[in-house]
């Protein structure tokens, strides 16, 4: 059961540790809220940025420190401690400055919060959910990857654009690695219940080279956005309070978060996005969606690539 006062520690006050304690506060996801990061400073500004706005948001406590003591007893532990990605630089290329971070970084917050489900958003978050698995010894339901959540928002912001329907009623997943080598699951994509297809021959929109159009701008949109403000962190941020969302509530709600997969569809021993339920236990049920014999292969290659790098680095 999770906390009464259910406490959400951010490991990390950067763009996007800030912001997701932003989303979490707007949407009344946590009832407490701490940040931590070495910066003093900055997890005091942050604090009082955040505190200042508390009339108008849903009742909460915001608290911060560069004492990791203030994550003590936290329901969830979000993590985004890290190097930020650099124009033209790959989220891989963050891989082992990131891994050396999180074994620092890990024992010293499980040691006040071992009762936690721990979310890490730290990029590449694959190789990084992976490597923090046998860090931290955690069972693999408790500590999983925010994924290609945030992907599969902009996968579907795209399509509802695309086809002038409203995105909730888009339904349409990037599964994978959260990164260049990520699949658009169009086989299984629906509108209002229709299939993609179908829609496509009933309205005449979108189609097989539109449908290439979106994706390539889903796997290259952090990009263009670093590119042009220097990081990301609206979109994913909202993604991680979604996340913890489905986690106070219990909600047993469908996400493609990054988890430990056993033969998922042959795929083993690696963490990838795949449609997954998100409740108050963490990670259960990883969908085995229907996939295309393309979807597989692809979605084999990204967990080779993953794999790969996690290896690479010794895990
Ligand atoms: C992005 C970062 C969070 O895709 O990887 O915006």
């Amino acid at each position: 059961m999770r906390g009464e006062r259910f406490q959400v520690a951010v490991v990390g006050a950067g763009a996007v540790g800030a912001t997701s304690a932003y989303a979490m506060l707007v949407r009344g996801a946590a009832r407490r809220v701490v940040l931590h990061d070495i910066n003093a400073a900055k997890v005091r500004a942050e604090v009082l940025d955040l505190g200042h706005g508390a009339m108008f948001v849903p009742e909460a406590e915001i608290d911060g420190s560069d004492d990791v003591e203030i994550c003590g007893g936290s329901d969830v532990v979000v993590v985004t401690a890290g190097a930020k990605q650099k124009p033209g630089q790959t989220r891989m290329d963050l891989a082992g400055a990131t891994v050396d971070l999180m074994k620092k970084v890990l024992p010293a917050v499980q040691a006040v919060a071992p009762d936690a489900i721990y979310v890490l958003v730290t990029n590449p978050v694959d190789v990084v959910t992976y490597a923090s698995l046998k860090i931290t010894d955690l069972p693999p339901d408790r500590i999983f990857g925010s994924g290609t959540v945030l992907d599969s928002s902009r996968l579907r912001w795209l399509v509802s654009e695309a086809c002038e329907v409203a995105v909730g009623n888009v339904h349409a997943y990037m599964a994978g690695e959260h990164g260049d080598t990520e699949v658009p699951l169009w086989s299984s994509a629906a509108i209002g219940g229709v299939p993609l297809t179908s829609w496509e021959q009933q309205t005449g929109r979108l189609g097989p080279a539109r449908r290439d159009e979106i994706a390539h701008q889903v796997v290259n949109a952090a990009y263009e956005v670093i590119a042009g403000k220097g990081a990301t962190n609206y979109a994913v941020g909202l993604a991680v309070a979604r996340i913890v969302e489905s986690i106070r509530r219990d909600e047993n709600r469908v996400l493609p978060i990054s988890t430990l997969l056993q033969d998922w569809h042959g795929i083993t021993d690696v963490c990838m996005s795949v449609p997954t339920l998100v409740n108050a236990r963490g990670a259960g049920q990883r969908l085995e969606v229907p996939l295309d014999d393309g979807e597989l292969a692809r979605l084999t290659a990204s967990a080779d690539a993953i794999r790969a790098s996690a290896r690479n680095l010794g895990f």
